[in-house]
């Protein structure tokens, strides 16, 4: 069954017809030509698809299409590109925290939605905030010292 949906993804408005049962992620995949968020397990475990459904992480393989009808949608190309990266981007690339990057885009929106709650998070809350966001190269210190230092420097009062 098709269902008409509008929301906002990276502040463009978007109206578009959906199977009842597309998720989200292949929504921003396929329909939106948005392959940021990248497809992993498909099941909700390693965190390659997440995106921010209201400003809070989510992951997209495991939330319909038709869940974010009148909501908004950030995916990592609204966050920032090369020209004008984020600072966590930013952070990511001077503590050297990419390396395949599959995991990157998931975890930087995992750490905007972590920073824009708790903008001074100490390790812990880093690590355990990053929990469900896979990395298999980096070993995760430099993604954990990349967050911390984006909290240092970002206005508080949110990660966005
Ligand atoms: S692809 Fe969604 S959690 Fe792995
Ligand atoms: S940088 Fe390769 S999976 Fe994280």
């Amino acid at each position: 069954m098709q269902k008409t949906i509008t929301v906002t993804v990276n502040e463009s408005v978007e109206t578009h017809q959906v199977q009842s049962n597309q998720t989200l992620l292949n929504f921003l995949r396929e329909t939106l030509d948005l392959t940021g968020a990248k497809e992993g397990c498909n099941e909700g475990e390693c965190g390659a698809c997440v995106v921010l459904l209201d400003g809070k992480a989510i992951n997209s393989c495991m939330t319909l299409a038709v869940e974010v009808d009148g909501h908004q949608v950030t995916t990592i190309e609204g966050i920032g590109d090369v020209d004008r990266p984020h600072p966590i981007q930013q952070a990511f690339l001077k503590n050297q925290a990419v390396q395949c990057g599959f995991c990157t885009p998931g975890t930087i929106l995992t750490a905007v939605s972590l920073l824009a709650e708790n903008p001074n998070p100490n390790e812990q809350e880093v690590r355990e905030a990053l929990a469900g966001n896979l990395c298999r190269c980096t070993g995760y210190r430099q993604i954990i010292d990349s967050v911390l230092a984006a909290a240092a420097i970002l206005p508080k009062g949110g990660g966005q």
